[in-house]
């Protein structure tokens, strides 16, 4: 056949886009990412001549980031920001890093990206002002290359301005508390939070992908590109492509579409949460100059206002927990391993979603929600133009809220994982008519940069006149925090709406804390400023028998959610105790009694009642401890699923058989203490199930150290935890020890945090000595960046025998 010059032509274009797509997935250092946190000088207080490059550090501290000053602090009372928000110091501080870039980044564009700073963060580079950012939990980014002496020394300075408060109504921490990156791309690319990237077909056979994509040409010469798309599978294979030839003017954006098809996707869902990323890729000349990934998820989800919640067509209950920022121990210092952790443990209890309370999350916490399963409901704000506490945003609210809005939708809206925007947490503005106009506002915002989430927000007026932000109309999904025994009518009261639990329980417990008898309810405080009276040492029994009067007990909040259809699911508050808010006590409590988990980490013994419910895996949990006086009554429970009955013995001897009638969560007996063993059987058609047993403790005798992880990474984040607990000769935990341990850690690592979970405990989470509460603490050490093995040695003054663990570094 003969070809003619123009099939030539248009074949040889092919085959140049061919080999463009080959490349597309190999060509990954187009764009320079850089980790920025290290090597920082860091000192509190004020120093405004600090953004000069001459400014002398010497009397600075060098610090790694991510940082948090506050939780370096003494607890005290009489800081201002209180109790309520950890009783840890605030105040100013500044930032400085000197750092050199190559000359050959002349030629392109060099930005800095803040993942969050608290707050008020202010950024200089070599003494010119780069920008303000009030909001200390959004992501934003400044671009350095105007400034920057290539091949020289650059300073960039940074304060940070959290000296007004109160300003939130928990812990926030203070300083560059997330991740920080140094970005080199060429001057034509992809812009920040450039892609956008939809799922408007989703089956098993296939999916229909889009991508909207903003170009950014920082040239000052139009410029022709090839435009590359490319999706790869989990492992890295691609599965789909497409290529355009694109044009762009000199200094300015565009955005260009490109549409794919994928057969056979394996969809994302909670079990599977199956991943994709899209590789765009800017090619100029046949070279890569730029590229960018995204991340992609296959599902489709649907809420209905009388089936609740389905995903990819199956109907699932959103088994949820809000949860704070804070990393316990290590405070508001983001690291994915403490996130890891946490989430693994919450993934264990069967929880399938993460309400993001009341702020956007970090990137890292996106990226686990995506590829551990966690339904996302995100969050951008707690207030509006009215304040909840005095300094808080409503005082950014009119400069800023649409930027914040803006940045947070752009930043989260292709993690898959996502499925509701919250635009505010038990707003003031729904008790009066204001409420309206700011509600549309903010819903068109979120519209106009993305339709495939509807948009929610956590109110606690269910009284229909009396919400103005229900009456706005501009909600798709309606979110009620609170009021469980009201959800039968909302039905008939907001007839056809969507309706979601955004904020369920509130109840209290301290781990490993038991008063009896454990069937009466109470509720504290009993109500707004009443006078409250609890226990002596600042602790709450640990039974579900404690809640707040806004509150319920965990298992009366879930019989009601899981019996409406209606109802999508519920966030339980909280997941993890956090720091801060430490209702019913004032201090020297510091730290909330909310979660289900302590906030060392460790589950509080409720966490099995969600474990029976929420997984099908058989659990057998019976508590509490079998240390008591003799001749004391003790109510011993059992959470328990997959059988029919428990039988309880003491000693061998049979207390009887109980099943969970009705919609009963649990079981119990009140027994008479004896010292011995106190055990359980669960048994289905006859056959156990499962059996355990708890014996009495003697005598304190030793420290064991059971770290969650054998082998780590030298590279100066990698976190392991190392439980300690102590326990009798034979190895049972002593439940009321309460011995000091002092650590040595050698090797290629570092102590960064002890916790015992004691809400009001005022050691510093920075000694290396901590005292077991109830049996138990936790050790956390992170890389220091050697390769040696790291040994952590753990020891008391007071005879009991020192235990030591070795973590390999890799
Ligand atoms: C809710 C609020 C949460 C937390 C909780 C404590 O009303 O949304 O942020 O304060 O109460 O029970």
């Amino acid at each position: 056949m003969m070809l003619n010059k123009n099939v030539l032509q248009k074949l040889g274009t092919a085959i140049v886009l061919l080999l463009l797509v080959a490349c597309a997935s190999k060509s990954k250092n187009a764009r320079i990412v850089e980790d920025f946190n290290k090597s920082w000088n860091f000192k509190l207080g004020d120093y405004p001549t600090a953004i000069q490059s001459n400014f002398n550090t010497a009397d600075w501290r060098t610090l790694q980031l991510p940082h948090d000053w506050s939780i370096e602090g003494a607890f005290s009372d009489k800081y201002p920001t209180k109790p309520s928000q950890g009783a840890l110091p605030a105040g100013k501080g500044w930032y400085r890093k000197t750092f050199t870039v190559p000359v050959d980044w002349a030629t392109k564009t060099v930005s800095i990206e803040f993942d969050g700073v608290f707050k008020n963060s202010e950024v200089w580079i070599n003494g010119h002002l780069l920008g303000k950012r009030p909001n200390g939990y959004i992501s934003f980014a400044y671009e350095l290359s105007p400034y920057l002496n290539f091949g020289k020394e650059n300073v960039i300075a940074v304060k940070v301005d959290n000296d007004a408060q109160p300003n939130s109504r928990w812990y926030t921490g203070s300083g560059i508390y997330r991740n920080v990156r140094l970005v080199a791309s060429d001057k034509l690319h992809v812009a920040q939070w450039g892609t956008y990237v939809t799922t408007p077909e989703v089956s098993n056979e296939k999916a229909s992908v889009h991508l909207e994509v903003t170009i950014e040409n920082k040239a000052g010469a139009e410029k022709e590109f090839q435009l590359v798309t490319s999706i790869l599978d989990a492992n890295n294979k691609e599965v789909a492509n497409v290529t355009s030839i694109e044009k762009i003017g000199a200094n300015t954006n565009a955005k260009k579409i490109h549409n794919l098809k994928v057969n056979q996707p394996k969809l994302w869902d909670t079990e599977h949460p199956n991943l994709y990323k899209m590789v765009t890729t800017i090619y100029e000349n046949s070279k890569a100059v730029d590229n960018y990934e995204t991340p992609l998820g296959f599902r489709f989800f649907h809420f209905d206002s009388e089936k609740g919640f389905s995903l990819n067509g199956v109907p699932t209950k959103i088994l949820g927990v809000c949860l704070h920022h804070d990393n316990g121990a290590l405070g508001a210092v983001e690291n994915i391993h403490a996130l890891k952790r946490k989430l693994t443990i919450l993934k264990e209890m069967g929880t399938n979603a993460i309400r993001m309370s009341h702020n956007p999350p970090s990137l890292e916490m996106m990226q686990l929600c995506d590829e551990m399963g966690f339904i996302v409901q995100d969050e951008a704000f707690d207030v509006w133009k009215k304040k909840k506490v005095a300094n808080d945003y409503h005082k950014d609210w009119d400069e800023w809220h649409k930027k914040d809005l803006e940045d947070f939708i752009k930043r989260d809206r292709n993690h898959p994982s996502v499925m509701m925007w919250s635009i505010g947490n038990e707003i003031r503005e729904q008790f009066d008519s204001t409420g309206i106009a700011i509600t549309k506002e903010l819903a068109q915002i979120v519209k106009s940069l993305d339709t495939t989430r509807p948009v929610t927000s956590a109110l606690t007026e269910n009284i229909v006149e009396k919400n103005f932000i229900y009456q706005s109309g501009a909600l798709d999904l309606l979110g009620f925090n609170y009021k469980h025994e009201d959800y039968k009518d909302f039905p008939t009261r907001f007839k056809g709406q969507k309706i979601i639990a955004s904020e369920s329980v509130s109840a209290l417990e301290t781990r490993g804390h038991y008063d009896f008898p454990s069937d009466v309810i109470k509720v504290w405080p009993p109500k707004y400023n009443a006078p409250f009276d609890g226990n002596k040492d600042f602790t709450v029994s640990a039974y579900d028998q404690v809640k707040s009067y806004w509150g319920a007990t965990h298992e009366d909040n879930w019989k009601t959610i899981k019996k409406l259809d209606f109802m999508a699911g519920t966030f339980i508050w909280t997941g993890f105790d956090y720091l801060g808010e430490p209702d019913p006590y004032p201090y020297p409590a510091r730290s909330s009694y909310f979660g289900i988990i302590d906030l060392a980490g460790f589950p509080k013994d409720v966490y099995y009642m969600y474990q029976s419910e929420w997984t099908t895996k058989p659990v057998l949990h019976i508590f509490p401890h079998w240390n008591w006086t003799e001749g004391q009554e003790v109510d011993v429970w059992a959470y328990y699923n997959n059988a029919d009955e428990v039988e309880l013995f003491l000693n061998g001897k049979s207390l009887g058989t109980k099943a969970k009638e009705k919609d009963d969560l649990h079981i119990s007996w009140r027994v008479k203490f004896e010292p011995g063993t106190i055990k359980a059987i669960s048994r289905k058609n006859g056959k156990v199930v499962l059996e355990k047993e708890i014996h009495t403790a003697g005598k304190a005798s030793k420290i064991s150290l059971n770290a969650d992880k054998t082998i780590i990474k030298n590279d100066t984040y990698d976190l392991v935890y190392v439980t300690v607990s102590i326990s009798d000769t034979e190895g049972n935990l002593v439940p009321n020890a309460n011995d000091l341990i002092h650590f040595e850690v050698s090797g290629g690592g570092k102590l960064v945090g002890v916790d015992n979970g004691y809400q009001a405990n005022l050691d510093s989470f920075k000694m290396n000595s901590c005292k077991v509460y109830n049996g138990k603490c936790i050790a956390i050490i992170q890389s220091n960046g050697k390769k040696e093995k790291i040994q952590l040695k753990a020891k008391t003054g007071n005879g009991i025998s020192s235990a030591t663990v070795d973590v390999k570094v890799e």
